[in-house]
């Protein structure tokens, strides 16, 4: 597959086939997750890959409360326009997902040593997200590499609010962090032709925000 296609139709697989997928294929998407640049080569990521159903299961369930949170919040704004047809379908599969996380065949959490990340933003009156820079590539690389051999992925965070039971139950030495949760499996539908993106012209400025550098909408 060639990158465009790849990253064209890398869309979050949030239904599996039962089938298992076996270490070999595991460890070739979660290969692909160490080449992922980061801060000064610190190389801080860890994935703990949890088979366990008892512990899929615990993931599931603490999965519930944060996803309620969220959709209960998202169902207020969904706008009235003609995107609100999709959003209402996406969210439906995205709670069907939620009920169902802890039997995907696998989940990778995705971890990090704090010391091994460098925010370069933590002084600013905001909210810092330079540190994730050194973390989400490594996810991005394993969606990819997992979308060109055709296993389904979902990469989510919301779970990461239950960090101190995460780390019971995984076994999450103190100075490590949670950075997302990847249910993983064979999936159960087709991906899309495409998935849906706001055009270039939108969000890419010259010289200046809000100067367009392409007018082209359809790009
Ligand atoms: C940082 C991040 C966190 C996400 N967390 C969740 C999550 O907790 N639960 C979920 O169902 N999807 C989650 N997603 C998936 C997004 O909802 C999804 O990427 C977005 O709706 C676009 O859909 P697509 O990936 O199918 O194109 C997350 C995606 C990102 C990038």
């Amino acid at each position: 597959m060639l990158l465009d296609e790849i990253t064209h139709t890398m869309a979050t697989c949030r239904q599996f086939r039962p089938d298992p997928v076996d270490d070999e294929t595991l460890l070739t998407v979660l290969d692909a997750g160490r080449w992922a640049p980061q801060g000064g080569n610190r190389q801080p990521v860890h994935f703990v890959v949890v088979r366990d159903p008892y512990k899929k299961a615990k993931l599931g369930e603490w999965y519930l409360a944060p996803w309620r949170a969220y959709m209960a919040e998202r169902m207020g704004t969904t706008s009235t326009n003609s995107d609100q047809r999709h959003q209402r379908s996406s969210l439906a599969e995205a709670d069907n997902f939620a009920a169902h996380f802890g039997e995907a065949p696998v989940i990778v959490v995705v971890c990090a040593e704090l010391a091994g990340v460098h925010p370069t933003d933590t002084n600013l009156d905001r909210l810092s997200v330079v540190g994730g820079g050194s973390i989400y590539p490594a996810v991005q690389n394993v969606l990819l590499k997992a979308r060109e051999i055709g296993l389904g992925a979902a990469l989510t965070t919301l779970l990461c609010e239950a960090e101190p039971q995460v780390r019971e139950l995984i076994g999450l030495p103190e100075g490590f962090i949670t950075a997302a949760h990847i249910p993983m499996g064979w999936p159960l539908l087709p991906f899309p032709k495409q998935l849906k993106r706001r055009p270039l012209s939108r969000t890419t400025h010259l010289d200046n925000f809000g100067s367009p550098m392409v007018s082209d909408a359809g790009r």
